[in-house]
């Protein structure tokens, strides 16, 4: 068994999902009492992406949050670094071009995608404002940036109840229906642990995103946050990255 420490190292949380990746998509589904179906769908929705378009799901993990993209005639490309998680992904959908790779350093060409997104994947990255510019720097001008990540439930009572259930609950219900039930204690903790819905959107203003807005699910138990690439600035992260490689096309 084990869990990555709050400190992030990638090969720690690229090892502890490859743990959870067998059972980690019916593990979800039991915390969150059902309710990843309604983000995904949300998070689909906001993305906005026609047939034929180019989407990066980073963090993508079994590719769960990359199905509905594929069934819709979208092309998508699920990115992540645990190759177990890739692995039980690629087997339920042998469609989908899982590729791995670190959030932090992406395998794509400046400008490849009409959208990038990332769901309950940033959190766990160890540098997610490097990611953020990584992002932008694979998004085409103008193409859309969407984020889910669990955040902060605005109204006190609630943010009470929610707590008691991170903190006692869930490590609970984990140790029943997880055989990794450590990797949830992390969960709850790092969830604690990551800046609220304001901060986050400031993180992608200074990423160099604009039109950053977000939406509380849940009262704010998720908040999705979109933001726009800027369409006249084709590769300002690259500029402000000298001497930053730039590998081949995405497909
Ligand atoms: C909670 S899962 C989310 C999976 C999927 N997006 C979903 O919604 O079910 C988080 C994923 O982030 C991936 N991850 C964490 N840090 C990463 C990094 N630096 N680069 C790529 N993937 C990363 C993990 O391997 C894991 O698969």
């Amino acid at each position: 068994m084990n869990r990555a420490s709050l400190e992030k190292r990638p090969e720690e949380v690229a090892a502890m999902f490859d743990d959870v990746a067998p059972k980690y998509d019916v593990v979800n589904d039991v915390l969150s009492l059902g309710q990843t179906h309604r983000w995904r769908r949300i998070v689909v929705e906001a993305v906005g992406a026609a047939k034929g378009q180019k989407v990066l799901d980073l963090a993508a993990g079994t590719g769960t949050s990359s199905e509905p993209y594929a069934d819709n005639g979208v092309y998508v490309v699920a990115c992540d670094f645990s190759l177990g998680m890739l692995r039980v992904g690629k087997r339920r959908r042998p469609d989908i071009d899982f590729i791995a790779g670190d959030a932090t350093d992406l395998p794509f060409a400046d400008d490849s995608f009409d959208a990038t997104t990332i769901s309950f994947g940033l959190r766990n990255v160890h540098r997610p404002q490097l990611a953020l510019a990584e992002m932008l720097r694979v998004t085409k001008p103008g193409g859309k940036l969407v984020i889910a990540e669990f955040s902060q439930p605005t109204v006190p009572l609630w943010r009470t109840m929610y707590t008691e259930y991170l903190m006692r609950a869930l490590p609970a219900i984990a140790t029943k229906v997880s055989s990794n039930p450590t990797a949830y204690v992390y969960l709850a903790e790092s969830i604690r642990a990551w800046p609220d819905q304001d901060a986050l959107a400031g993180w992608l203003s200074d990423a160099g995103w604009e039109n950053v807005a977000y939406r509380n699910l849940n009262g704010g138990i998720v908040a999705v946050h979109r933001a726009t690439k800027p369409a006249d600035t084709a590769t300002a992260s690259v500029k402000a990255r000298p001497g930053r490689r730039s590998a081949g096309p995405a497909n």
